[in-house]
């Protein structure tokens, strides 16, 4: 079991035992909506696997773990924390950059910045600065961990049909409904497209979302587990609390 190295807003950390937990037997486990990876970097390696995210950067991180970490722990060895930095690095433009550069700066701005977004540097009065990513030996495992794993960029419904078998599994972690998210827009057509695609796979699925009348009727066919779970984006104790979750199947 791993700890991912970015943080990312709807990460599973919270619950990734209980989905790990859920997983049907399969020989091709598909995550659609990668993200920090919580339950890939939990779970037993399948016999076949395939990570997945829309947003470039990340999934060029992920690429450059799985290809040069030796060479991204390097660069960041004699790095720290700093206003000044952080801002360089976002004043950069990725295309003049290699995407080892890319990864080495994507990295630094989201574990240096306030909520992981990558905008603002993150400092605080009771929080240190997080130092986790200048310390050699951190991506090593990772790189291992990822190395029989096939990276994809795209949008999740072309993945589904590209791996969709009887023995295929799908992890589906998308951005929540009716709240401000990614990049990307994700909204209901989106969801619903996502609600058809799984509705006809040949394989399995596993689907967390926030708990919504919207999402209770769209997938009004298939297994809900209620969970709850303590999730903050937020330093500010009034903004924490707890929230509903479901975990939706087909099997
Ligand atoms: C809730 S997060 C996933 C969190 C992840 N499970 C984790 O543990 O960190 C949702 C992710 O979906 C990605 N995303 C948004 N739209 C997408 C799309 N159309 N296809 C694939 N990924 C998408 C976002 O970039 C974001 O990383």
């Amino acid at each position: 079991m791993f700890k991912p190295p970015i943080s990312r807003m709807g990460g599973k950390s919270k619950l990734r035992k209980t989905i790990i937990d859920m997983l049907p037997e399969h020989v091709c486990y598909v995550e659609l909506f990668f993200g920090a990876g919580w339950v890939f970097f939990g779970k037993e390696i399948s016999k076949v696997e395939v990570i997945n995210d829309i947003d470039a950067e990340l999934i060029n991180l992920f690429k450059m773990i799985k290809y040069h970490a030796p060479e991204i722990e390097r660069m960041l060895e004699y790095d720290f924390s700093g206003r000044d930095i952080f801002n360089e690095y976002k004043n950069e433009s990725v295309e003049n950059l290699t995407e080892i550069n890319r990864a080495v700066r994507f990295l630094y701005l989201t574990s240096q910045s306030f909520a992981s977004k990558g905008v603002s540097y993150g400092y605080g009065t009771n929080t240190k600065p997080n130092h986790h990513i200048f310390c050699t030996d951190v991506l090593k495992d990772l790189k291992e961990r990822l190395r029989n794993t096939y990276v994809e960029n795209l949008s999740f419904e072309k993945v589904i049909d590209k791996y969709d078998r009887e023995y295929t599994c799908f992890f589906a972690d998308p951005p929540y409904v009716e709240t401000a998210g990614y990049g990307n827009k994700f909204g209901e057509k989106e969801h619903l497209l996502l609600r058809d695609e799984l509705s006809s796979i040949k394989g399995k699925f596993i689907l967390t979302i926030n708990d919504h009348p919207k999402v209770r009727e769209w997938y009004k066919d298939f297994n809900f587990k209620e969970v709850e779970v303590n999730y903050s984006v937020s330093r500010e104790e009034k903004a924490r609390g707890k929230y509903k979750e479901l975990i939706i199947s087909n099997y």
